[in-house]
């Protein structure tokens, strides 16, 4: 297949340039969008034959569901039972990088929620991405647009790596904001659980909602047999091909660690704070922000997996971020793509 571009002038109107993209959506075709998150692999929500082929062009199990995407967060009344957790969700959060899971209605094919009874909706902040959910008149079934298995894609080149030739369109809209993906959470009769972090944090919605569930599953290993609640989490994610290893423990002691591992193999990958870059040195070192910085964690974690994986490096060793505020989303996707391999500095 030819994957058409169309990289979009963010300082001119949207909509005509966002009007050949929504017609490959109308016809039941596949267009990649930016979002504040993550770039999102799109086809129609209410197309069942459309949102199959988003699962052959990933490479994605089929009961792996999807988030649908809408342009207002009123618009989720049509495709799911909504309940008043849900708007007062959408009067803080909405539009933004927040995805919620409700009981769904009729209308959305079980082909997109793999199965399930339930549907995840999210209404981005992205205003393109809204754009186009508008234009195409339907909602839009859209997981992260990286094939499975490599980190999500927060720009359109990290896209064309993946899909090129799989998509019918491409459409850059620059690099993402945020850079990790929306905060999930789950609503239900009993309360509401936190199934993956994001830039909403625990702190935030539980503002808004009270006290909230988390999932096991976030800062831990899932060592029992259970099913996770949101599917995906079953799936190995984000790997890079080298063996990633957190570690955590004082600076000055990973810094003389880093060195050490450096000096053994200079095909080292080094992803660490910026207060370190200098003195570490290495080839290979990749800068992930100042310590306290977690907006530039979060941006930059999957930028940094992906150039590793072009240079080819043996082994790669990381700076454990913390848990705090968007962190916490951070630290959950460093743990993933370390298949939790934590190594503590004495
Ligand atoms: O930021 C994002 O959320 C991006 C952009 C494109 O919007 N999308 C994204 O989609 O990250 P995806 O498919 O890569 O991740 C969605 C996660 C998966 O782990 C999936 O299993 C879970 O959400 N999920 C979707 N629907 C669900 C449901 N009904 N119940 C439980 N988990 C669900
Ligand atoms: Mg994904």
């Amino acid at each position: 297949m030819n994957t058409e571009y169309v990289k979009l002038d963010l300082s001119m109107p949207l909509d005509a340039q966002l009007t050949a993209a929504a017609e490959v959506i109308k016809r039941g075709g596949l267009v990649v969008f930016p979002t504040e998150t993550v770039y999102g692999l799109g086809a129609s929500a209410l197309d069942a034959g459309a949102s199959q082929k988003i699962y052959a062009a990933k490479g994605r199990p089929s009961d792996n569901p999807l988030i649908i995407h809408i342009s207002s967060p009123k618009e989720a009344e049509k495709y799911c039972v909504t309940n008043e957790k849900y708007y007062l969700l959408a009067e803080k959060f909405l539009p933004g990088p927040l995805t919620v899971i409700m009981p769904k209605k009729e209308i959305i094919p079980k082909t997109v929620t793999g199965g399930l009874d339930t549907v995840a909706v999210r209404c981005p902040e992205n205003e393109a991405a809204r754009a186009l959910i508008r234009l195409s008149g339907v909602p839009i079934a859209a997981p992260s647009a990286n094939i499975s298995g490599k980190p999500s894609p927060t720009s359109a080149a990290h896209v064309k790596e993946d899909l090129d030739g799989k998509v019918d369109m491409i459409v850059d809209g620059g690099e993402c904001r945020i850079g990790l993906e929306s905060t999930i959470v789950k609503l239900d009769c009993d309360g509401a659980t936190l199934l993956r972090p994001g830039a909403i944090t625990p702190e935030m919605l539980e503002e808004v909602l009270g006290k909230i569930k988390l999932d096991g599953g976030i800062t831990k290993k899932n060592e029992t047999d259970a099913a996770p609640l949101a599917p995906g989490m079953k799936y190995k994610h984000y790997a890079p091909r080298a063996q990633v290893y957190l570690l955590k423990g004082k600076r000055g002691k990973i810094k003389e660690f880093i060195k050490e591992k450096i000096a053994e193999d200079k095909l080292t990958g080094v992803l660490c704070f910026d207060e370190l870059v200098d003195e570490v040195g290495g080839e290979y070192t990749f800068r992930f922000g100042r310590a306290d910085d977690g907006a530039s964690h979060a941006k930059l974690l999957f930028k940094a997996l992906r150039y590793f994986d072009e240079t080819g490096v043996n082994r790669i060793y990381a700076t454990a971020v913390g848990t705090d505020g968007i962190d916490l989303a951070t630290y959950n996707r460093m743990l993933k793509a370390s298949g939790y391999t934590i190594i503590e500095i004495e």
